[in-house]
């Protein structure tokens, strides 16, 4: 990644916390690693540290106030506009969560909100407040619209605590600086399909045969694969999670539904990623009134195998990449080793669903990237995290 900073403009976000005065180290080392570096300072940062000590350091001017420049009457846009990329560092639990609820009431809010650069977050703050459900919840919100986070660390805390909440290293943040502008634009020109959540296979009008995904997996994929500059059509079955902003969305309903969508939209594509949980079979003849309780008997349920989407896909996918989840409760590397060779698709991501911190329904996965060159085990990452971790290897 060495070079990426060379000639962009980062604009260091500074707020009010303890550790303001690290935001220094921060603006020496990514214009140690060739970025033009801008400073905006919130009301609350300039208690603990002067701007003129940014100002000395980065030869440029110190934003401060909504209206403290009369040359340049919509500010908070030019700044915005300016910056390649934007670090919030450090970070307090109130622009966390102004962040999280698009609040703009000073300058650093407004040209928060106004940004499209790649944005990262360090945070800094009090162990329990930053572990408090808001502030999580505020975090998760984040991370979900693509937000970068470096850290928090642990150790030594203002209040004289030993716990989590320290702003992490400057080099590990300068890294993530680095690996949002290197991945923001990462697909860019690719076309990725996704497949999410379960299908539906209807018994009769108001009874159906499901399964338990979510559709979280595939959303976090999709929103990713966005934030990574590609354009992506994501064929949701009906999913709890709600498609992100910005992909092209085909809801379906059953295997059928879906196989028609993905193989459609999948002649357009560049790659395609099937994270779906597709119903192996279907009821032959679903009826087309409610079975009445009683009246009619429902002894037998014939059911009749579906089409493998994935399989499909990657008859037909010549040079292009093709992944499949394997969702396995034995021993997730053989079994889905054993389905990367007959589906035909070039990776697996087998994901072990029997854990309470795995599989469906939860936020984080357990995972190993499955090849013919073997398989690699992944530690157990948020569902966003292990998203971004699969589209790096496809790029
Ligand atoms: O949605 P969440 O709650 O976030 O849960 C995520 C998940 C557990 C659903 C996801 O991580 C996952 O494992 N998805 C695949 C689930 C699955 O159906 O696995 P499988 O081993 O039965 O199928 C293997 C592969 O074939 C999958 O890529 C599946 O999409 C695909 N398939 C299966 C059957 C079929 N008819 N068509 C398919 O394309």
């Amino acid at each position: 990644m060495s070079g990426v900073l060379e000639g962009r403009c980062a604009l260091v976000c500074v707020t009010g916390c303890i550790a303001a005065y690290k935001a220094c180290e921060l603006v020496r080392e990514l214009q140690r690693r060739g970025a033009r570096v801008k400073v905006l300072m919130s009301e609350h940062a300039t208690h603990f540290i002067d701007p003129t000590t940014f100002r000395a350091l980065t030869h440029e001017p110190v934003a401060l106030g909504l209206f403290d420049d009369p040359s340049d009457p919509i500010h908070h846009i030019s700044l915005a506009k300016e910056a390649d990329v934007i670090v919030v560092a450090p970070a307090t639990a109130n622009v966390i969560a102004k962040m999280a609820c698009g609040i703009a009431d000073d300058l650093l809010s407004t040209t928060l909100l106004a940004a499209t650069s790649p944005i990262i977050v360090a945070p800094a703050m009090n162990s329990n407040m930053w572990r408090a459900a808001a502030t999580q919840e505020n975090m998760q919100r984040l991370r979900e619209r693509g937000v970068l986070v470096a850290g928090p660390g642990r150790g030594y805390l203002a209040c004289g605590d030993v716990d989590e909440g320290r702003l992490i290293e400057i080099e590990t943040i300068a890294d993530t600086v680095e690996q949002a502008l290197c991945e923001s634009s990462a697909l860019t020109g690719e076309r990725v399909l996704i497949t999410a959540g379960p299908t539906h296979e209807p018994i009769d009008p108001v009874r159906f045969i499901g399964n338990r995904s979510s559709g979280k997996m595939g959303v976090a994929l999709a929103r990713a694969a966005r934030d990574m500059g590609a354009q992506v059509t994501l064929v949701l079955g009906p999913a709890d999670a709600t498609a992100p902003w910005g992909v092209d969305v085909v809801p379906v309903e059953t295997a059928a539904e879906m196989h028609s969508a993905a193989l459609s939209a999948f002649e357009d594509a560049t790659m395609a990623i099937c994270a779906a949980a597709v119903a192996d079979y279907t009821p032959a003849q679903p009826s087309d009134h409610k079975l009445k309780k009683g009246v009619e008997t429902l002894d037998r349920l014939e059911l009749v195998p579906t089409a493998d989407i994935l399989h499909d896909l990657s008859a037909v996918k010549g040079e292009r990449l093709v992944v499949g989840f394997a969702a396995e409760t034995g021993d997730p590397v053989a079994y889905a080793q054993a389905k990367l060779a007959r589906k035909g698709c070039d990776a697996i991501v087998a994901n072990d669903v029997t854990r309470s911190d795995s599989g469906f329904g939860t936020d984080t996965n357990k995972a190993w990237w499955i090849t013919t060159d073997g398989a690699e085990e992944l530690p157990v990452l948020s569902k966003d995290e292990l998203a971004r971790e699969i589209l790096r290897r496809l790029k």
